[in-house]
């Protein structure tokens, strides 16, 4: 049985609509499924919600709905979304599905014979807006918590507990034995020192009843529901499980982001441990998107809407934006201004220019008849395309768009210096013209597929206006010399349209 490639992305809480940091991380994972099917691997990409817990409870309370009719409706919503960013996910989770459920449920029972368990009765307090526990420790030096956590309330309630402090050890070895484990390096040096300084509490793993029903029944004990970040990791296993023939487990990438390193490096290791599954090779953890260098939030009406951006620019566009703007990492700060000159001096004025100038001048030159093979931008390529590849294995996204818009100024400047429209004019000079249109046309084809996983429409159309057909989807095909001389090409027609702003 062949190993897939398992990519999946934070299920999102299903309490509102999407927001540009959930159109971002999908993004992330998308491109990097399709890039891993490119280069000919079998990719099975998982998305889907977090839909149990007090934060939904509540939402759907305030709604005066009930929480499964609740999750329905905005499931509907949430599906449509990844449809409108062209996700390529192969299966959506919802943690509501009765699949997930038996499996959060025969991993309990399975953990609680096993006796990692145990009730005691909890004193401290806990945050819903961000579903977890704080103790005296989580307070800020003037003895309030972080805005971030939201309302925070004091409890006093009998829990069942998972014992971790026990694998913190383990833990600590496992993550400096594997440096692959956590990504990018300074998000792994902060779990070592997290681990390093601070002793493991045990993980509560239960909420009575009496303060919330929405959740999955403890197998054992009746009285209780598991807490909602138990159930939502056990969402990358268990979909795995629902596949038997595929062969996912361990995953190999998780795309999360910065806030939830905890429940995806510490947590999450020792309950696979302790169920007898083997660890994720990757938790790739990206930064969180500002707007106009302030937080991202509905109650400041700061936000951007992702869908907007979408109908206004293309999908491709917002794909584009965010991956080029931001490395997987750091944090971003999106502007409008910064949106739109990227859109223009890349997007229109670098590789649509390039594509419709070369597709434009092949048609009104020769008839938009391919010429004889002609080898000059053929290294550009060669470098763009093996870059490319080695950029794609470890999951470089940005780097990849600079190694190909190296391609797209390197054959827009060739356009410059050789002036077809002059050599046009001059029969002495045919030879030459049809060397320029060969390396032109050769060279939209090939970024076509380097392109493709990014951006999956403007790739398809350019394929489309070479009249090739098929769809550049695979890396081995970015070899230079595709193009046949003789072949017909289609219509030229712009990509990016030119906006007045
Ligand atoms: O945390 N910029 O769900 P969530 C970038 N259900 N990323 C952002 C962001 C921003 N401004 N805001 C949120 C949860 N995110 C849990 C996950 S996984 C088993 C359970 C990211 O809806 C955030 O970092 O609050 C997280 O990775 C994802 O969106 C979902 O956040
Ligand atoms: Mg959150």
């Amino acid at each position: 049985m062949n190993k897939r490639f398992y990519i999946t992305t934070a299920i999102d809480y299903v309490n509102g609509q999407p927001h540009l940091g959930h159109a971002y991380e999908k993004i992330i994972a998308d491109v990097i499924a399709r890039a891993r099917r490119s280069l000919g691997q079998e990719v099975f990409f998982l998305t889907g919600l977090d839909e149990h817990g007090q934060k939904v409870q509540q939402a759907a309370q305030a709604e005066r709905k009930n929480p499964q009719e609740y999750c329905d409706a905005l499931a509907a919503d949430w599906q449509a979304f990844a449809r409108k960013l062209e996700l390529t996910n192969d299966d959506f989770v919802r943690t509501t599905q009765p699949r997930h459920k038996a499996f959060v449920q025969a991993k309990l029972a399975q953990l609680h014979a096993a006796g990692h368990f145990y009730r005691a009765t909890y004193t401290g307090y806990y945050s819903t807006k961000e579903e977890t526990f704080l103790t005296e420790k989580d307070r800020l030096p003037d003895g309030t918590f972080d805005a971030s956590y939201g309302e925070v309330v004091e409890l006093k309630e009998d829990n069942y507990y998972f014992k971790l402090g026990a694998q913190q050890q383990w833990l600590i070895d496992t993550i400096e034995a594997n440096p692959e484990f956590i990504a990018p390096s300074y998000r792994r040096n902060e779990v070592l020192g997290f681990l390093k300084n601070n002793k493991l509490e045990d993980l509560c793993i239960s909420r009575p009843l009496a303060r919330l029903n929405w959740g999955i029944p403890l197998p054992f004990d009746p009285e209780f529901v598991t807490y909602v970040w138990f159930d939502a990791l056990v969402n990358y296993a268990s979909i795995a499980d629902a596949h038997p023939d595929l062969g996912l487990w361990p995953a190999d990438i998780h795309v999360i982001g910065k806030d939830i390193v905890k429940f995806h490096a510490v947590y999450w290791p020792i309950m696979l441990k302790a169920m007898g599954l083997p660890l994720p090779k990757q938790i790739l953890v990206h930064g969180w998107w500002q707007k106009d260098g302030a937080k991202i939030a509905k109650s400041t009406g700061n936000v951007v809407d992702p869908v907007a951006v979408i109908n206004e620019w293309g999908v491709d566009a917002l794909r584009f934006y965010v991956l080029r703007e931001l490395d997987i990492g750091p944090d971003g700060n999106w502007t409008d201004a910064g949106f739109r000159s990227r859109y223009q001096a890349e997007l229109a004025n670098g590789l649509g220019n390039l594509v419709n100038r070369s597709l434009s001048m092949l048609k009104r030159y020769r008839n938009g008849i391919v010429p004889a093979r002609a080898n000059e931008l053929a290294a550009d390529a060669a470098r763009a395309a093996d870059e490319t590849r080695a950029l794609f294995r470890q999951s470089q996204l940005q780097a990849a768009l600079q190694s190909i818009w190296g391609l797209v100024n390197r054959a827009n400047k060739f356009v410059d210096e050789t002036a077809p429209f002059k050599l046009a004019k001059d029969p002495a000079q045919a030879q030459r013209l049809d060397e320029v249109l060969y390396n032109l046309a050769e060279t939209c084809r090939v970024l076509a597929v380097l392109l493709w996983p990014f951006l999956p429409g403007t790739a398809t159309k350019i394929y489309a206006q070479l009249g090739l057909t098929g769809s550049p989807d695979k890396l081995a095909e970015a070899t230079w010399g595709g193009l046949p001389a003789g072949h017909t090409i289609g219509e030229p027609a712009p990509l990016f349209p030119r906006k007045d702003v």
